[in-house]
């Protein structure tokens, strides 16, 4: 795959030394190679995350059936639409934390026999476990989505997970598959991603490397069915020690991952004690978010070059199944519950991850945005019977395009984004092509200043569509019972001429260009 990212040479050059800029370097300018395009972006790139944590699952997907809120079996029929118009390819459910606190068993059967526990990582409120694994399944189904089952390997057992799976998937006569029929399940669900284990390195154990790659082995051994990807708990941002003692624990036994996790969350500070308001912020903070954004390529390099040494063929996906901004909780929302509101400036954020998750379409075969509803950077907000679609939703939705499309690699120079010193790309750019459309996804993140680009695009194309999402301020957000700020919107683009196409995109903008 040719992708050439001059930007990031300049950013680390000028960038991160901290270098005062004393010439402007480009301008910006996007090659696209149509003729080489081969790669699928897997659909699951633009998957999501939902976690029994704060009102993700309930009140944001499930109201249970008595409720006055407009529901579908329960789940409701705003956010159920909602994500089948973003389109949805894959869920990751229970977790998170919770994950390896969860014993699937309390999770079926009538409600009222099942027990209640507590969540200890988020906010020590009762688990009812009116939500567990049939209504998990069945919203997936009810949504078009993939399921992606997190295990429990911290606090559970090999023959837990064993008897989950047998549950799930099997066909076979068993006390599982019996189990599922009498709780009114007939058929198998069909579940392909199975990660085994959550951040065994923190709350999924508290793990050493050596001796989680130990574990994984004994729980890959059972669980076991047709064409699962079996994911491997990975490192957390730049943690090559962990990738690479995991990968040396596999060795001789790397059939049994097909996917490496990394998480990696957007902290405008830095600082775990105090990461930035959500929706009070200034040029600073914004600067500060989207380098720490961009952060996400340079791990994902540093992983990839430690997998290519155990797994010289990339058999072995890197899948970055939590991402996405992280910030203070909103002031009057509830401790561990992890709310916060949502900008131009996460829509900004959604732009570059995608962009880059695309270009590396070769190696990661998932992404997993935490969370899907009023949890950290979150597509929709929920508030009683309202809802709202946040900016990163709309980035989302315009971005679908990619899903299952083929790459088209892209050679890049973008000029740069300065501020106090320090400076970033200004300009990020992913390309795909489906059934002969070629759809062009780039982001601005300059706040004070449009960015002009000149497209080569290598043979001649008329435009079929232009969208832009972004807002009058870096701070605008959609609100409960306000008129909706940011949306997506018809953007206007010159006609291309001789295979060159001009784009003006406005500052701090994504924009979808799509040509045929
Ligand atoms: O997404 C919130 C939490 O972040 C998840 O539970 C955990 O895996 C990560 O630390």
């Amino acid at each position: 795959m040719r992708v050439f990212y001059l930007f990031i040479i300049a950013s680390v050059l000028l960038g991160a030394c901290n270098t005062k800029v004393t010439e402007p370097v480009t301008k910006n300018h996007l090659s696209l190679n149509t003729d080489s395009a081969k790669i699928k972006i897997n659909k699951e790139i633009y998957g999501h995350f939902s976690e029994h944590l704060g009102t993700c699952i309930y009140e944001g997907i499930y109201v249970g059936e008595d409720s006055k809120i407009p529901n579908i079996n329960g789940y409701r029929t705003d956010v159920v639409e909602a994500m089948k118009e973003m389109k949805v390819p894959v869920l990751r459910w229970p977790g998170g934390c919770f994950a390896d606190t969860y014993h699937w068993k309390d999770g079926i059967g009538p409600k009222k026999d099942r027990p209640s526990i507590v969540n200890v990582h988020w906010g020590g409120v009762t688990e009812d476990n009116s939500f567990g694994t049939h209504e998990f399944l069945n919203f997936c189904e009810l949504i078009g989505t993939e399921p992606y089952l997190s295990i429990n390997v911290g606090s559970g057992t090999v023959q837990e997970a064993a008897e989950w799976v047998e549950y799930v998937t099997s066909t076979n006569k068993s006390p599982m598959t019996d189990l599922r029929k009498k709780n009114g399940r007939e058929e198998p669900w069909d579940v392909k991603f199975w990660g085994i284990g959550n951040e065994n390195w923190g709350c999924g154990g508290d793990m050493a490397p050596d001796y989680y790659a130990d574990i994984y082995r004994n729980y890959s051994c059972f669980v076991r069915g047709h064409n699962f990807q079996k994911i491997i708990c990975g490192p957390s941002g730049g943690d090559t020690y962990w990738t690479e003692t995991i990968l040396e624990g596999l060795k001789g036994k790397m059939h049994l991952t097909q996917g490496i996790s990394m998480h990696y969350y957007t902290l405008p500070t830095g600082d775990w004690g105090s990461k930035g308001s959500s929706t009070d912020f200034g040029e600073d903070m914004y600067f500060k978010t989207i380098r720490n954004t961009m952060e996400v390529e340079k791990y994902i390099q540093s992983h990839l070059e430690i997998m290519d040494k155990y797994d010289p063929e990339g058999r072995v996906k890197l899948i970055v199944d939590e991402w996405g901004t992280w910030y203070d909780k909103l002031p009057d929302s509830k401790e561990g519950f992890l709310q916060q509101q949502n900008t131009v400036r996460d829509a900004l954020v959604t732009g570059i991850n995608l962009n880059i998750f695309n270009n590396h379409a070769d190696r990661i075969s998932m992404a997993n945005i935490a969370q899907i509803v009023n949890v950290l950077q979150a597509v929709i907000l929920t508030q009683g019977a309202e809802m709202v679609k946040t900016p990163t939703y709309y980035v989302f939705k315009m971005y679908n395009v990619h899903q299952d499309a083929t790459l088209v690699p892209v050679e890049f120079e973008s000029e740069l984004y300065e501020f106090e010193g320090e400076s970033v790309p200004a300009v990020t750019a992913s390309a795909s092509i489906k059934d002969e459309v070629l759809s062009i996804t780039l982001t601005n993140a300059n706040p004070n200043k449009a960015a002009e680009i000149m497209c080569d695009l290598g043979k001649e194309f008329e435009v079929v569509n232009a969208q832009i999402v972004s807002g009058n301020e870096i701070t605008d957000y959609n609100d409960f019972g306000k008129e909706e700020k940011v949306t997506i919107k018809d953007f206007e683009i010159e006609a291309p001429a001789n295979g060159k196409l001009k784009i003006e995109i406005p500052a701090h903008s994504v924009i979808l260009v799509q040509l045929k």
